[in-house]
């Protein structure tokens, strides 16, 4: 909710009424309240003045604004620009024509305005005091969701151009104390690792460079906890997360005042941009939340909003499926495809996705070396083409999907032969390859490009309207900075002009094909980001998927981003990325609290092997609702090395909940910590029952019924191990539950 104070005449500090919109006629202070359910972001806008931040928390009362409104003691810009305080980090820096570094900004005008989802936007416009250039600040929120969604705009109101030397989205400042900072960091195969540690002086900086993949190395959300040590489910937590799909950069400063500077925007770096007269530059929001509830209360506000605004059919339910990639890689054909579509079928799956290798007439796709960019089947392979496989799989009552790379070419494809000034290459040099020695990235700058990855989309989708799923892969760096498009003076844009055609380009799909449902995989998890996912259904969060590694990285992953996103598949033994070999069980019971699928080869399996799995995507249908659509509750983390791993999910309405629990370690006689539950009603009563079920005979518990308090203090006793034949035992042991309301 927004409450937008009455105008007042200032004599000093700031008049404040409750009441209608402000009319810009005198000079006025306002206080601007942008309020969602349970949290309260005030500035003051007072006319001729800079922009002041007055606080961000948990909800405050008419009153409590009013005494806000009078008595803050620090003013505090709430976009700091640079030039005349120089000596501060700042959010925005332009060169003016004349050469001017500076900026002044003074409020202008302040209006509010609905978008057709139901959402409200703040805008407070500001002007330079003397030079024609304006910045707006805009604040959107959405009825019911806990999240502010921050950005600026520049606006280049004079007559020559404005050079944007720096445009962050947003600037908050966090009260100097006992605060840490969570973040995800990693690499390929190691995506979402989570680092906590204290804010101390001096400069953090987070940022990503990759151009395309920007959630490998670093991610652009990140959690501030404010009362010490990261704690789950208790503590004030601010939650950020930058929406864009290309570089960024987060910027903390702890500096000699009382505040850590949080800054977030686009990376800058070689990025300069120059704002011809009259436009307006509008950069990526910034969403952010608190919760008094922990960590976990900050990542459920994010899954909420992202589910309800952010994410592709945030709030349906995915298939279940089997990719074809770890069971066969290239070597695709139509029998192998048959076969795989015939066994996920006979296990309850409801998808088969065809992954790479299926394409390249002139140079064949038998390996990473070659064909992207020509997307034609090959038919030494698929002799029955997409319309053979498509048969196949409605045969077997199942969808199916396939794999493209849409924004890459490589320099052995048709494409390339054909159109070598389509690629982002400098000028006067040959392009440096990547993946295979061959692959280069298409510039999505060029209109006729943008053309070409639409009908990649549309060619497919228009002749086979069956295809259910799409795997949108994009394994590549731009690493060769030059858009054989742009003119010479805005090479420095290239960066920014991917992105705006990337993003051009997936509204003409999803305007054309809003159904389809399109995973984001960047050679694993380098897409896990809230500025792609509005054209988005889900992440490939890993090419890694062994099971005990997925715990830390699903772990990391869902402090922002929900388990509807995380694919999550369950592959073979020994694993291929890490050679561990972990038992089915375990297996099953990490890929089931995220988005199940499997990558495996089902004819490698043995029969009972099948029998589990059929057993697990059936009870799997029955949490799915639970696990992709409800609140998570992380309980014990992985990372405080405990020998096991543990979190839940509830449904909104609090009658069923699922619980995982992963053993992380294992010793003879280890004692392990009883995890206490979180989220249930206290008053209520469920009843347990255990999923995946291997041990001869049953936990004491099961059938039992508890009340939500008891689970919520004491939890439920896991055995070390599971109660199997001897030959069966192993060192892994964990266990998913599903509680049921009484
Ligand atoms: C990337 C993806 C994998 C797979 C391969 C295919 O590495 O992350 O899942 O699709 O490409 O080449």
């Amino acid at each position: 909710m927004i409450r937008t104070l009455k105008s007042a005449p200032i004599i000093a500090g700031c008049a404040l009424m409750s009441g209608v919109l402000f009319a810009p006629t005198s000079a006025y202070a306002k206080v601007i309240d942008i309020s969602t359910p349970s949290t309260t972001l005030l500035l003051n806008a007072t006319e001729g003045e800079p922009l002041q931040f007055l606080y961000y928390g948990n909800k405050l009362s008419p009153d409590e604004i009013a005494t806000m409104g009078t008595a803050s003691m620090t003013p505090l810009t709430a976009y700091p620009v640079y030039g005349l305080t120089s000596h501060s980090e700042t959010a925005m820096s332009v060169k003016h024509p004349d050469g001017n570094m500076t900026l002044d900004m003074a409020v202008t005008g302040i209006s509010t305005s609905s978008g057709a989802d139901g959402s409200t936007v703040t805008t407070i416009a500001m002007n330079d005091r003397h030079y024609p250039f304006g910045i707006d600040l805009n604040y959107r929120t959405y009825p019911g969701d806990e999240i502010i969604e921050c950005w600026a705009e520049a606006v280049n109101n004079g007559k020559r151009d404005v050079v944007l030397e720096q445009f962050s989205s947003a600037y908050l400042p966090i009260r100097y104390g006992d605060v840490y900072l969570t973040s995800l960091y990693g690499s390929w195969g190691n995506e979402g690792k989570v680092e906590e540690a204290p804010l101390t002086h001096g400069m953090k900086v987070i940022k990503n460079k990759d151009g395309i993949r920007n959630s490998h190395t670093a991610h652009s959300e990140v959690m501030f906890s404010l009362d010490g040590k990261p704690q789950e489910n208790h503590g004030r937590v601010i939650g950020a997360a930058l929406c864009y799909s290309g570089n960024y950069r987060l910027r903390i400063d702890t500096d000699e005042s009382n505040y850590h500077h949080f800054f977030a925007g686009i990376n800058e770096d070689n990025a300069s941009y120059s704002l011809p007269k009259g436009e307006r530059f509008v950069t990526p929001p910034l969403a952010l939340t608190y919760s008094e509830e922990g960590k976990s209360g900050v990542s459920r506000n994010f899954h909420r909003w992202g589910r309800n605004h952010r994410i592709a059919h945030g709030n349906d339910v995915r298939k279940i499926l089997l990719n074809s990639w770890e069971g066969v890689y290239f070597d695709i054909n139509e029998e192998g495809m048959a076969q795989m579509m015939a066994d996920i079928a006979s296990m309850g799956g409801e998808l088969f996705v065809m992954d790479d290798g299926w394409f390249g007439q002139k140079h064949h796709r038998d390996n990473d070396t070659r064909a992207l960019g020509d997307w034609t089947v090959d038919t030494r392979k698929l002799p029955s083409g997409i319309g053979g496989l498509i048969s196949e799989a409605k045969k077997n009552g199942i969808s199916f999907g396939i794999w493209i790379e849409p924004e890459m070419t490589n320099t052995v494809s048709e494409l390339y032969e054909k159109h070598p000034e389509y690629i982002l290459k400098s000028s006067n040099r040959e392009p440096r390859q990547g993946r295979g020695g061959t692959q280069v990235v298409l510039d999505m700058a060029n209109p006729k490009v943008q053309d070409i990855v639409f009908s990649i989309v549309d060619t497919l989708l228009s002749k086979y309207p069956e295809i259910a799923y799409i795997k949108w892969d994009a394994n590549a760096a731009i690493m060769n900075h030059g858009s054989q498009y742009l003119p010479d003076d805005k090479q420095s844009h290239m960066m920014i002009e991917y992105h705006r055609g990337l993003t051009k380009t997936l509204d003409r799909i999803r305007a054309k094909y809003p159904d389809v449902i399109i995973q984001a995989c960047a050679s694993g998890g380098g897409r896990a980001n809230y500025g792609i996912l509005p054209w988005f259904d889900e992440i490939w969060v890993s090419d890694n998927t062994d099971a005990l590694q997925r715990v830390y990285m699903q772990w990391g992953t869902s402090h922002f981003f929900p388990a509807v996103i995380m694919a999550s598949h369950i592959s073979a033994a020994p694993n291929h990325q890490t050679f561990r070999s972990i038992p089915l069980k375990y297996r099953i019971d990490v890929a089931m609290s995220g988005r199940l699928g499997m990558e495996i080869q089902p004819k490698n399996m043995t029969e009972s092997e099948k029998a589990l799995c059929r057993k697990a995507i059936e009870e799997y249908k029955e949490i799915r609702p639970i696990v992709q659509l409800g609140d998570i509750y992380r309980l014990l983390s992985p990372y405080d090395k405990k020998g096991a791993a543990s979190l839940m999910y509830v449904t909104p309405e609090k009658d069923k909940a699922a619980f995982f629990w992963w053993k992380t370690e294992s010793f003879v006689n280890q004692q392990l910590p009883r995890v206490a539950m979180a989220g249930l009603d206290p008053e209520a009563s469920y009843t347990v029952r255990e999923l995946n079920r291997i041990d001869r005979r049953p936990l004491p518990f099961e059938g039992k019924t508890y009340s939500g308090r008891y689970l919520m203090s004491n939890g439920l006793e896991m055995p070390l191990d599971h109660n199997v034949d001897h030959d069966k035992r192993n060192e892994y042991a964990s266990r998913v539950l599903l509680l049921e309301k009484k």
